[in-house]
């Protein structure tokens, strides 16, 4: 039986790269659907290369635009690739309007069944774009790979069958295990960007806090004020949408934040890794900051990933001054030191073995 796997945004590429991978190893017959949601080089091309995956098999090159057209386009561009190579399984990973397209375009062929890696995860906040696609996605799957018992708790929950349920931890776990000496050995991200002492790192790109004006302008300076007292520079390297957005609204940038371009993987795992304190409104973030043992809080009002709070790992601050200060104070006197709940780094052999390929 053949598998296609369809993606298109940069935490897709990264967290279905183990899997991908472990398909070549075995040689599994496989292809990779791109949607083109994401095509800028800083954002594609280059984890392909720094992964090493295959380049794919086609590209729809839907890019930009509303959720609505964006979304309906990839549908059908994707169900017309399947119609010509009718895979027996689709593997979609993640919460973004790629996973929704292909899971919704998958789920209603004839002879394909959908597996949703990644399943489970609920911030129960509706308002957010990827909270709609995670829960669609997954009552569309026929394979549902949830990270933690968290995870398949929730799907049970929502009535979906415990026979459709895998545990398998997080591919994320399995891609920092494989890359993150490489990053240590290769990247020169630390001299490259004139870090020669403790410094914060920030992500944020989430449409909820950087397409509000005052809410992105509030986040960066709560973000400046908190690594002022700890005397943090803060490194940012920024996603296109933020970057856009903060030209748009002619917001100053504080001295404290040095806003950089996005970095390849291997650098951004060694910025991680050696960072002080992370500040992010990412979900890859968050459970990266966890599995490397550096402090992370998170400027969003809820998370998809509560097992990074359990575990003492992260904290919930929102965009607030006071807040975000607390958070890191709490954070920075703890020692990291927790369990990493996101697997042992063999997920993606779990998911192959649960689709029979042994
Ligand atoms: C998407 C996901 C989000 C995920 C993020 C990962 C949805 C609804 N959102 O957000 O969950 O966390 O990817 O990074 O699927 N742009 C570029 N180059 C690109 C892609 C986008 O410049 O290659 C710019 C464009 O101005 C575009 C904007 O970024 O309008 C937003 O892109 P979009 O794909 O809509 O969502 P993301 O913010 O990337
Ligand atoms: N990442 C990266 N370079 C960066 C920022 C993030 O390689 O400059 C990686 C990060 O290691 C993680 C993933 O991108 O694996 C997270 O993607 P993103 O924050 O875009 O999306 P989310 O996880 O929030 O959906």
């Amino acid at each position: 039986s053949t598998l296609s796997f369809v993606l298109g945004t940069r935490p897709e590429i990264i967290k279905l790269s183990p899997v991908i991978r472990a398909c070549e190893r075995r040689d599994v017959p496989f292809s990779i659907v791109h949607t083109g949601q994401h095509y800028s080089e800083e954002l594609d091309s280059v984890f392909f290369e720094q992964l090493d995956l295959p380049t794919p098999d086609c590209n729809l090159a839907i890019g930009s635009s509303t959720h609505g057209e964006q979304t309906g386009k990839m549908v059908a561009e994707i169900e017309s690739v399947l119609e010509s190579e009718r895979p027996d399984v689709v593997l979609v990973q993640g919460d973004t309007n790629s996973v929704l397209a292909g899971s919704i375009a998958a789920t209603k062929m004839d002879g394909i069944e959908v597996g949703h890696v990644e399943a489970g995860l609920r911030s129960f906040d509706r308002e957010m774009p990827e909270e709609v696609n995670r829960r669609l996605a997954d009552h569309a799957s026929d394979y549902l790979f949830a990270p933690t018992e968290t995870s398949q708790s929730q799907l049970l929950s929502e009535g979906l069958s415990d026979e459709w349920i895998t545990v398998t931890g997080n591919t994320i776990v399995d891609a920092v295990q494989q890359n993150v000496e490489i990053a240590h050995e290769r990247s020169q991200v630390l001299s490259e960007l004139d870090l020669d002492g403790p410094f914060a790192l920030l992500t944020a790109h989430r449409a909820e806090n950087v397409d509000d004006r005052d809410r992105f302008a509030e986040l960066l300076d709560s973000v400046a004020n908190a690594a002022d007292e700890h005397n943090l520079p803060v490194v940012y390297p920024i996603h296109p949408r933020a970057k856009k957005r903060l030209s748009e609204f002619g917001i100053d940038v504080p001295e404290a934040i040095d806003v950089v371009d996005p970095q390849d993987f291997l650098d951004f795992l060694v910025l991680e890794d050696e960072a002080t304190i992370v500040f992010t409104d990412s979900g890859g973030v968050q459970e990266e900051t966890c599995i490397l043992r550096t402090p992370c809080v998170t400027l969003r009002d809820n998370t998809e990933r509560p097992e990074t709070v359990d575990v003492g790992a992260n904290r919930i601050v929102g965009v607030e001054s006071g807040d975000v200060l607390t958070g890191v104070n709490e954070m920075l006197t703890m020692e990291p030191d927790w369990e990493n709940p996101f697997g042992d780094g063999r997920a993606a052999e779990r998911i192959l073995g649960t689709l029979g390929y042994e």
